[in-house]
């Protein structure tokens, strides 16, 4: 079995910052930004590696395409849900990410979003390019405060403690939850671990950084926005899976939902349609990693990985 390939099989593209040292060791081929199933299907045959993120999906298929010299999968990305990681397992095909190097650039982008939709921003910009605004009005716009607010954090990792961190410093009062207690960010922040319910019930505003895992499918839909409330703000930035689309629309129509700031969505780059009309709602195209800092670390960090196992190293960012 020849496991020497030169090949790199980038499914979609890779900046620079990362392309740029693989095209001087291996020969690259490129699916390109629109690249579909069947290019990403047509250009892994014969790979060493295999450059993804999160919109393109790596499975059973896609392995067996690239066949038995395909030695890493290099995940564009900290999360890695459209990575089959048994079917990788299975075939002895190494996994890896980016992780660290966007936590900054993402927990500030759910900070962002959670100032934009706690003060109702897209709307009321939306209005005043529209030619709507008729003088300032003291009933218009109005949302909350995070200082004095209960923030409620769900998944204490690396972006959500750095999120919990932001949202400290601006005056919040931080609960989590989080599969395990995170005792140093405890005492750093005063922060309580409740059950999520708990956590929903208590909290103004609530922002998801936890990973898309057959357990967190569907973490918040109508049941849970009813207890985020009138006045909370629901902030997404991991996973569209973890937040029904379609929920979170219905419950800003009636009032159930106060705001709600999404950058991630269950079929991208498709939206609800529904969700594109909903009042109070900050809709990003999944920028949370977008800083020129963080997408250049990023691309770094998959030459790194992918010339590690190519040359018989370890990783830095290894999965499996
Ligand atoms: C990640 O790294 O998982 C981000 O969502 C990509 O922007």
């Amino acid at each position: 079995m020849n496991r020497d390939s030169q090949v790199i099989a980038i499914a979609r593209v890779l900046l620079p910052a990362g392309r740029d040292r693989l095209a001087e060791r291996y020969e690259l081929r490129e699916g390109g930004l629109d690249a579909t199933r069947e290019d990403v299907l047509a250009i892994v045959p014969g790979a060493g590696a295999l450059v993804a993120d999160p919109s393109v999906r790596v499975d059973a298929e896609v392995l067996d395409a690239a066949g038995d010299q395909l030695r890493v999968v290099a995940n564009f990305a900290v999360g890695y849900d459209n990575v089959d990681l048994d079917a990788c397992r299975e075939r002895g095909v190494v996994v890896t990410n980016t992780p660290d190097v966007l936590t900054e650039a993402t927990a500030e982008l759910a900070m962002a979003l959670t100032f934009a939709a706690a003060r109702r921003m897209s709307d009321a910009e939306r209005d005043l390019r529209a030619g709507h605004w008729r003088g300032w009005d003291p009933a218009a716009y109005r949302g909350i405060e995070i200082w004095g607010s209960t923030v409620g954090v769900v998944g204490m990792g690396r972006i959500g403690t750095r999120y919990a961190r932001l949202a400290r410093g601006l005056g919040a009062r931080i609960v989590y939850a989080s599969q395990s207690a995170k005792a140093q960010t405890e005492s750093e922040l005063s922060a309580t671990r409740l059950e999520l319910r708990e956590l929903l019930e208590v909290s103004d505003i609530v922002s998801i950084h936890a990973p898309s895992t057959a357990e967190t499918r569907g973490l918040i839909g109508a049941a849970e926005l009813e207890l985020i409330g009138p006045e909370g703000v629901l902030v997404n930035t991991s996973r569209g899976p973890l937040v029904e689309s379609d929920a979170v629309a219905a419950a800003l129509e009636s009032g159930v939902l106060g705001a709600a700031g999404l950058d991630v969505y269950e079929n991208e780059p498709d939206v609800s349609p529904r969700l594109l009309q909903a009042p109070r709602a900050v809709l990003l195209p999944h920028i949370g990693s977008a800083t020129i800092p963080s997408r250049d670390g990023m691309a770094s960090a998959v030459a790194d990985n992918v010339i590690a196992v190519l040359e018989g190293g370890e990783p830095p960012s290894r999965l499996i």
